[in-house]
């Protein structure tokens, strides 16, 4: 065996670094290296068997030459899955979903991998016990008749597993708990997490099989040893969402197989995730009696239109400096957008309070929701309540004007479908746009004012 070599590693970008350094000349991250044991020679030599013969005959060809089929996937029941991943699984994939502690990446893929009928599935587990993974599953409720489970940490140990199992997929749940025994650093390092999906992405590559990895996130909200596992991954998924709140969405950051505006939703329930096919539905809250400060949002997530709630509270201040906070949206953009309110609009908004909440726990950073923030603010300022089958769909501008927004016709759409009467645009969207199928009433406008005065 080789003497044992140490290098510094930056452990939020991967930088390597003989001696140790206090800022990252790559990431320029303070106090991120930590020292490691590396055995230099040949760290994948013997890992999973890589055939040369494909290097040899590797040849520069003519693009228009390459023979183009789009690769075959593999459709899964889970709709919200196939969505993220653009269309189903690819053979060979190499998937990373990251997500916090407790979120439920675990049992995402338990559920996936049971619900894989007749495939065989290899869910090779570091963290939890055979009994308790058998307990999840039956809290499930699924009957997974090919889904083999292994306790095992060590890839080299995997690998012999996998030869003699031969499975249709894999799914390593975490990326951070295996080591390869090339690497002498301790599980969960850079360089012991970089070699191991260094093998599973051999392993992926050459047998066609898709790989799930399951990745943690560090307490800054990165993926733990993230810039490295990103780039050798052909598609991150994030599972976000507030462990208090039901909703988990799962968001494409990567992806080489499809598009990365791609967002799916699950409500967790007793009995694992559900998919949530119709989120607007969930978003807006069943109003019995109309309530000042609630206007309804027509966003888009990724390619999906959504409409959500947003609430505000207006209320005299009773400090010196009224407090403005907002959850689920841009501070500094409220701040803007209280600034245009009081400039524009002549609401006296500087000896207020204001709270704004996007209901539902999510977060929207789409700027067309602006208009259903100063409207919410402005009712609950007023206190009038808007129309509840009122929705809007239009940036506003510091000037206070009305500004076009990408994509208006899918809001509308989405808008009609969930029964509203009405929806307010800008007038600059209205150019092009084909009206002649939708029964929703469309009102177009330039200025912040004119939509004061058509609703209050
Ligand atoms: P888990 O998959 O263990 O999270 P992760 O792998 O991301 O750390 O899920 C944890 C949470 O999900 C746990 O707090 C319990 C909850 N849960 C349910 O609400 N319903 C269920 O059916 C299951 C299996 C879990
Ligand atoms: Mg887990």
């Amino acid at each position: 065996m080789a003497k044992a070599k140490s290098t510094y590693f930056c452990q939020s970008c991967g930088y390597q670094s003989p001696k140790w350094l206090g800022k990252c000349p790559s990431c320029n991250q303070w106090n991120t290296f930590v020292e490691e044991l590396v055995q230099k020679e040949e760290p994948t030599k013997g890992s999973w068997k890589v055939s040369s013969s494909n290097k040899l005959t590797a040849k520069p060809r003519k693009i228009d030459e390459i023979n183009f089929e789009e690769q075959p996937r593999l459709v899964t029941q889970d709709k919200e899955l196939n969505r993220v991943l653009g269309g189903g699984i690819v053979a060979g994939s190499l998937v990373l979903i990251g997500g916090e502690p407790g979120i439920g990446k675990s049992t995402l893929m338990l559920q996936i991998a049971l619900s894989l009928q007749g495939l065989k599935v290899l869910y090779v587990s570091g963290e939890e016990s055979e009994q308790q993974i058998k307990m999840r599953a039956e809290r499930l409720e699924q009957k997974g008749a090919d889904c083999y489970l292994l306790t095992e940490t060590s890839t080299q140990n995997i690998f012999k597993q996998i030869e003699g199992l031969e499975p249709d997929i894999v799914v390593i749940d975490s990326i951070q708990t295996l080591h390869s025994s090339f690497i002498e650093s301790s599980a969960g390092s850079i360089s012991q997490v970089r070699e191991c999906t260094a093998e599973l992405m051999k392993f992926a590559k050459e047998t066609a099989t898709p790989v799930f990895l399951i990745g943690h996130i560090t307490k800054e909200g990165t993926l733990a040893g993230p810039k490295v596992l990103e780039h050798m991954v052909d598609t991150v998924l994030q599972f976000e969402g507030d462990r208090h709140l039901v909703y988990r969405i799962l968001r494409t950051t990567k992806n080489r197989f499809g598009s990365t505006s791609e967002l799916g939703i699950y409500e967790m329930v007793g009995t694992g995730l559900r998919e949530v096919s119709n989120p607007s539905e969930i978003l807006i809250s069943q109003r019995e009696e109309s309530l000042s400060g609630v206007s309804i949002g027509a966003t888009l997530e990724g390619n999906r239109p959504l409409l959500i709630e947003v609430q505000s509270l207006v209320s005299p201040s009773n400090y010196g400096t009224p407090q403005r906070s907002s959850t689920g949206f841009d501070a500094k953009r409220l701040n803007m957008l209280l600034a245009v309110l009081e400039k524009r609009g002549g609401f006296r908004l500087g000896t207020q309070d204001v709270f704004l909440n996007i209901a539902g726990g999510l977060r929207v950073e789409d700027p067309a929701i602006d208009l259903a923030v100063c409207c919410s603010i402005a009712s609950s300022h007023e206190d009038i309540p808007t129309n509840p089958k009122i929705c809007f769909a239009a940036e506003v501008g510091l000037g206070g004007e009305i500004r076009a927004v990408t994509k208006i016709e899918n809001r509308i759409t989405e808008a009609e479908k969930l029964g509203f009467q009405t929806i307010y645009i800008s007038k600059y969207n209205l150019k092009g746009l084909n009206l002649s199928n939708t029964k929703i009433q469309v009102k177009a406008f330039s200025k912040l004012d004119e939509v004061f005065r058509e609703i209050f």
